[in-house]
């Protein structure tokens, strides 16, 4: 195996074929092409040119982002592929925080990574002050329910 870590040049196509490999669906194609290329940064793991880990991080330009498609395809998991593909995408985020300026990186752990993700800094919620992180979903004509990915 011969990892090596990219920034950018993720197709819509291989961005599915990860989230389908995880057990999340794949979104309407249109949805795909505009969620990467709206990131800031996408860092991508690839074995022999073979897509098989990405994470990403969108912002508003100002003071806060998300990071979001943590993934790593299972047959490369538990080989320390996501601790890289995060700590390069944070990487690039605080190198664009500017003096005097503050940056949120706000990040819905899965259940069970509370851990993985505290090690990089993030705190868990609710906290004191804080309450639990909260989602919801909108969901277009055709596409049934569901909360997964
Ligand atoms: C979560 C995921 C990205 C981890 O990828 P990975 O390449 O296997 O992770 P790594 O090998 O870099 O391990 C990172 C750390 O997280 C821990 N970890 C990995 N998977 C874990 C799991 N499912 N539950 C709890 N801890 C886990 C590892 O023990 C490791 O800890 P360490 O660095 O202290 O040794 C991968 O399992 C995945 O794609 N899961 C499905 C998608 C998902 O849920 N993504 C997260 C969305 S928030």
């Amino acid at each position: 195996m011969n990892i090596t870590y990219h920034s950018g040049g993720l197709t819509p196509g291989e961005y599915d074929a990860l989230r389908l490999s995880v057990g999340w669906a794949a979104e309407h194609p249109e949805q795909s092409a505009a969620t990467l290329e709206g990131s800031d940064v996408i860092i991508v793991a690839r074995d022999v040119g073979e897509a098989v880990g990405m994470a990403r991080i969108f912002s508003d330009g100002g003071a806060n982002a998300y990071i979001e498609d943590v993934i790593v395809r299972p047959d490369h998991q538990k080989q320390g592929i996501a601790r890289e593909l995060v700590t390069r995408v944070l990487a690039h985020m605080r190198s664009t925080v500017k003096p005097g300026y503050r940056l949120k990186i706000t990040n819905m752990s899965a259940e069970g990574l509370e851990g993985f993700y505290g090690s990089f800094g993030w705190e868990s919620r609710p906290s004191p002050g804080h309450g639990h992180g909260m989602a919801m979903w909108y969901y277009g004509e055709g596409v049934k329910p569901r909360s997964n990915g």
